[in-house]
């Protein structure tokens, strides 16, 4: 193993057993579980929420990776926590400056992780000003909403950034870098050269013939 977090995202599951689906990616060495979140509002989709979250809790030791695509992501925060998340990212896009502190405040003070993340087209400096109190950004590499879409080649440039300026501020220990959407056989590398080290894959982990094999695959072609 080489470090690097795979996190097979729940929203490319059979959906008609979400149980036995968690259960057979932590058996094929999913390192997290990721959880998309979505309202019909930020995006155009409406998948699950806290009570889907908290039935899963008990079935399974992995990590749980809230990715929250929903307006005003600071009203349901507490209710996330409570659900099981581990880790909750909240989009810069959704969010009021000014409450951007007080929410990662909260998921900190909570005792879980923190992460902010941006859609392709909103540039990754806007996250800058809350590095220090990070302890993930998300780098969308596909427009949220739907699973299965290609990969942005143009994003890497982000991640890029991003590395640099975590060096910069020697937070680059302390900080994750994920990349969401589209990662794939093919594009993992260049996300890992460009500096990410936590890549969400939904199809192609869920629908992989062997999931086990599609994590293995996922670790060496990283290299
Ligand atoms: C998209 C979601 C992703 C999605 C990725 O809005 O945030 O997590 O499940 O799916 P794939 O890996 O299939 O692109
Ligand atoms: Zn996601």
């Amino acid at each position: 193993m080489n470090g690097i977090i795979i996190a097979p995202s729940l929203l490319a599951a059979n959906f008609s057993c979400l149980g036995s689906e968690v259960q057979r990616i932590e058996q094929a060495g999913a390192d997290w579980l990721h959880l998309d979140v979505m309202d019909g509002l930020f995006v155009p989709n409406i998948t699950f929420g806290p009570p889907i979250i908290s039935a899963l809790r008990p079935l399974t030791k992995l990590f749980f990776d809230v990715h929250l695509m929903i307006e005003k992501p600071e009203r349901y925060l507490d209710e996330f926590v409570r659900a099981g998340a581990d880790m909750v990212t909240m989009h810069i896009e959704a969010i009021e400056q000014e409450a951007v502190s007080p929410a990662l405040q909260k998921i900190r003070e909570a005792g879980k992780q923190a992460a902010l993340s941006v859609k392709p087209n909103t540039p990754i400096e806007k996250i800058f000003p809350w590095l220090d109190e990070l302890d993930m950004v998300l780098v969308m590499t596909v427009e949220p909403g739907f699973g299965g879409q290609s990969f942005m080649t143009p994003m890497l440039s982000k991640v890029k950034a991003l590395r640099e300026e975590l060096s910069r501020r020697a937070l680059q220990n302390g900080v994750l870098i994920q990349v969401d959407g589209g990662i794939a056989q093919a594009t993992i590398q260049s996300a890992k050269e460009a500096g990410a080290d936590c890549f969400v894959a939904g199809s192609a982990v869920f629908g992989a013939q062997d999931a086990r094999e599609a994590i293995e695959e996922l670790r060496q072609n990283s290299n």
